[in-house]
């Protein structure tokens, strides 16, 4: 068993008014992300996505496995492929598998099969979840709470991208097992979600739709309703 040494922990102390000016702008900053499905092919240092990636790899994991992998694609072929294949596979989705009551939720974003922008961008970066892990004798080792994990690594992924003033796209081309083909990963290793980084096209457009209001997405102390049976 691993051991670690407990070492002090004691971040800044700000006061309410800093914390409030900070928590502003952070909030501020990030009401600013949107989603872009129409990017430039201008260029992306390789380091930004470094940084976003080590960014996301601070997030908290079940056991501190931390359980994602963050595979960078920048090969126009491999993007080439990647674009046939998720083409393929979302015609399926939007033509035969999708619900009438899918496509309606998807119809004010404006989505389609068709995904041009995975040979645009300068970057693919493909998430995958790992399903189990391998101790220092090659057992199978399990891993905790990987969706959740994975999830949160990516939310501070786009954060961060979204700090460097990038932009990008939470995809998911559905069933997404190609993507472990084409990028040769492992079979522990599953394909979580796809993100196209660059800079939006000139003339990018996105839908104009507001975020549910604090009131919406939170409660406070609520208590148990005396009327409710189920
Ligand atoms: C788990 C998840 C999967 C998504 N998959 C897709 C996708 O495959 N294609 C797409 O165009 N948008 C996808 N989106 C993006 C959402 O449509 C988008 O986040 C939502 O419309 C809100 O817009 P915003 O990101 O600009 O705030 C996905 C978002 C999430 C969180």
């Amino acid at each position: 068993m691993v051991r670690y040494p407990f070492i002090p922990y004691q971040p800044e102390r700000l006061s309410p008014d800093e914390s409030a000016r900070r928590g502003e702008s952070f909030y501020r900053l990030m009401d600013r992300r949107r989603s872009v499905r129409d990017f430039s092919a201008d260029a992306v240092p390789r380091q930004l996505i470094e940084q976003a990636i080590r960014t996301a790899s601070t997030a908290p994991s079940g056991a501190h496995r931390q359980p994602w992998r963050f595979v960078v694609v920048g090969d126009p072929e491999i993007k080439r492929q990647i674009r046939i294949a998720a083409e393929a596979e979302e015609k399926k989705s939007y033509e035969e598998r999708m619900p009438d009551e899918w496509l309606e939720a998807l119809a004010p974003i404006g989505t389609t099969w068709q995904k041009p922008f995975l040979e645009t961008v300068p970057w693919i970066v493909v998430v995958f979840e790992e399903l189990y892990g391998y101790d220092a004798e090659g057992n199978k080792r399990k891993n905790y709470y990987v969706r959740e994990s994975t999830g949160l690594a990516c939310g501070l992924f786009i954060a961060s991208l979204h700090n460097m003033g990038l932009s990008t796209l939470t995809h998911t081309p559905s069933p997404m097992a190609f993507l472990r083909n084409i990028l040769g990963r492992p079979k522990n290793e599953r394909p979580f979600i796809l993100f196209p980084v660059g800079y939006p096209a000139a003339g990018a457009t996105v839908p104009d739709f507001g975020r549910k209001p604090l009131e919406e997405v939170s409660l406070w102390d609520p208590k148990p309703d005396p009327d409710d049976n189920s």
